[in-house]
Formats: C-alpha cells, sequence, structure tokens
C-alpha cells in the first residue's frame, strides 16, 4: 500500500508530508475499528520477540527513533503499526520553534533526509501531560508500551547553563517515562555537541544520575552519541558509561559528513545532519566498536540507516539490543516494522 502512496507524498514538501500523515493517521486510528485494523495489519504479536533490556520488558525490539514525535501526541498509533517502543522528542524545558523552514530536505537518490529542525518542539509540560494522558486511558497491549523521554537544551540556555535544562526536563519527565535520553548530539543546536567532550558529559550525567530515585525507584538514563566521533572519543564513551553508571548508549545520531553521495551538490550541501542509507555502515561501526571495547557490558540501541530487515540484523549482530528507525521509516513505510520482527521469528 505504501509503495502507492510515496511517489505522491514525495512530491510534496517533506515536513508538510510529516504533518498531513501523521494527522491522518490520528484520525484513522480515532475511527471505530482503524486502530484494531492498522493492529490486524502491521502489528507482529509473538512472545519470542520479547526483550528484557536495563530492566525493561520490551514487546518487540524495534523501536520508533526520538525526532518522529517530538511532542508526544503519536504513542499509540506509532504502537498500533507495530513498534515495540516509541521516543519522544527531543523535547527541552522551555517550547520553541527550531530554526526557520525549509529545514528537512529528501535526497531520494541517496535513500537520505537532511535535517535541521533545531529541537522545535511544545517544552517539557506538554509532553508530561500528553504522556500522563496517554497512561491513564491506554488500552490492551498499549498499557505495556515502553517510552523513552529524549531531552535536550533550549537554543538560548548556554552550554554552562545546560545541565539545568536537562534536570528541568528530567525532573518533570520523570513519573511518566520508562527510560531517558540524553541528547548532546544533534548537529542543529549551536554548540550542543561541545557537551559531548568528557569532562562536561561526565558532570551532566552524573548531576543526572544523582538525582535518579524517586520513591526507591530509578530510569535508566541513556545517552545518544553522533557517528562523527574519533575512535579516542568512542573509548571516552566507554569510560563515561563505566563511570557514571547510566544505563547504556544509543548510537547513533544524524552525520556531519556528506561523504558519497548522488545527490545535487546544491542538496548535500544544505546544513544539517544526514540521516539514512549513507549512515547505515558507520553507526553499525560505532555499534560493534562500543560493544567490543565494553566487552558487552552495556546495552546500545543501534540507529541509522535501517532500511530493511538486514539491516536490523546487522546492528543486532554488531551488538546493539534493540534498534530503532526513523528514515527506514519514511522510505519503506511501516511494513518494514513487521519485516524486521518476522525476519527475527524466523532466525
Ligand atoms: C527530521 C529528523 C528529526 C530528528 N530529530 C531528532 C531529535 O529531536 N532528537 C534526536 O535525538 N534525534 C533526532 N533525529 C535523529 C534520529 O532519531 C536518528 O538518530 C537518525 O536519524 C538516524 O537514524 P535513521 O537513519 O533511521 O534516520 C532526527 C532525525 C530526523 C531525520
Amino acid at each position: 500500500m505504501y509503495f502507492l502512496l510515496k511517489p505522491i507524498l514525495f512530491q510534496f514538501d517533506p515536513e508538510k508530508v510529516h504533518y498531513f500523515v501523521t494527522r491522518n493517521l490520528k484520525r484513522f486510528n480515532r475511527f471505530p475499528g482503524g486502530a484494531a485494523l492498522s493492529r490486524a495489519i502491521w502489528d507482529v504479536n509473538n512472545p519470542r520477540l520479547e526483550k528484557e533490556v536495563f530492566g525493561l520488558k520490551f514487546k518487540n525490539p524495534v523501536g520508533l527513533a526520538a525526532g518522529f514525535d517530538k511532542n508526544a501526541e503519536l504513542m499509540g498509533e506509532m504502537a498500533n503499526m507495530g513498534f515495540g517502543f516509541v521516543e519522544i522528542g527531543t523535547v527541552t524545558p522551555l517550547p520553541q520553534p527550531g530554526n526557520p523552514k525549509t529545514r528537512m530536505f529528501r535526497l531520494p537518490s541517496d535513500g537520505a533526509l537532511i535535517n535541521r529542525m533545531g529541537f522545535n518542539n511544545f517544552g517539557v509540560d506538554v509532553a508530561a501531560e500528553r504522556i500522563a494522558a496517554f497512561r491513564r486511558n491506554a488500552k490492551g497491549a498499549q498499557k505495556d508500551l515502553i517510552i523513552g523521554g529524549n531531552i535536550g537544551k533550549n537554543k538560548v540556555t548556554p552550554n554552562e547553563e545546560a545541565v539545568n535544562d536537562y534536570i528541568k526536563c528530567f525532573d518533570r519527565l520523570f513519573d511518566v517515562v520508562d527510560y531517558f535520553v540524553v541528547n548532546v548530539s544533534s548537529p542543529n543546536t549551536p554548540g550542543l555537541r561541545e557537551l559531548q567532550e568528557k569532562e562536561p558529559l561526565m558532570h551532566l550525567l552524573n548531576t543526572l544520575q544523582q538525582r535518579n530515585s524517586k520513591n526507591g525507584t530509578s530510569r535508566p538514563i541513556l545517552l545518544k552519541i553522533a557517528p562523527d566521533l574519533t575512535d579516542s572519543q568512542l573509548d571516552d564513551i566507554v569510560d563515561i558509561v563505566q563511570q557514571t553508571g547510566i544505563a547504556g548508549i544509543i548510537a547513533t545520531n544524524t552525520t556531519i559528513s556528506r561523504e558519497n553521495l548522488t545527490a545535487a551538490e546544491s542538496l548535500k550541501n544544505e546544513l544539517g545532519g544526514l540521516s539514512g542509507k549513507p549512515l547505515t555502515k558507520r553507526s553499525t561501526e560505532v555499534v560493534r566498536y562500543l560493544h567490543q571495547k565494553s566487552n558487552g557490558s552495556f546495552p546500545i540501541i543501534g540507529v541509522g540507516g535501517i532500511h530493511s530487515a538486514d539491516d536490523a540484523m546487522e546492528k543486532l549482530q554488531a551488538g546493539a539490543s534493540l534498534v530503532q528507525l526513523y528514515t527506514g521509516f519514511i522510505y519503506e513505510g511501516p511494513c518494514l516494522i513487521g519485516r524486521i520482527n518476522k525476519k527475527l521469528l524466523a532466525i
């Protein structure tokens, strides 16, 4: 079905298409029988797909990557399409509009996207309220949906005060999300990636870990990293995970590299992060490197250029415990989730 829709959708501006599709997806799921139909078409249910990672039980290992549901409005719809978990955000303490439009570009000949959204979001309060409402009204399988909260800092907050922004988001989401992702790897917030350096990162993660306990419970905290880190920076990341005791890593975010693209020069020179097929190999390399260097001592969520079941298998074989999709979901459609889960059942 998606292969019929895609050529039409790809005629229009990608961000407008995103809002058009998600609006209609919500309508479809609200329509009597719509949610059940969505599950019947896409959702693959099998206890053999279940996986326990950092103390949480995932219905299946295929998740929606951050950035698609920035404002926590599509969790039920994504669960009905078969995702085993959904990561909302990146959210920031205050709402912010993000960068001026146009800020998202398709590179169809490369199976890629470039985006410079810049953390456009309605702010953490809106996300927290929506997740709480979703939890209250969830029925059936949606009750067990694992929801991650991906947190960042506002553009206007200087790096020296960034830790306060992360604390605000952490505290506000603590009661409603299952795990946290500290995003310091987006290329679209000026200076953000400087927080990936060892000293500020240790400070940020230690501060969050110190607050990570409420009524005897704590939440797994993961760090999302860029694919552009050098081996020695990745060695630091392994050290940092071990020293701070955080639960794991999400590898990777989008890349600033523009290697091996076939798209027109003007398109590939658009500023922002590149995602999709050109990222597949590098993000798998990062997963493998971290897994080997750490002797598999912490879980890794593999994300970047998964466009087929085989791409997902490669990430899992390289050491990922779970995978996430964004660009592959746009290019291949919701069938990709089922294809990966069916492949897992076949081995
Ligand atoms: C339009 C767009 C927006 C994104 N926004 C975020 C974001 O807000 N936070 C984040 O951590 N990652 C964000 N990402 C990165 C994705 O979560 C993912 O890490 C990256 O795109 C690589 O996976 P992919 O090749 O499957 O897209 C975004 C990606 C895209 C394409």
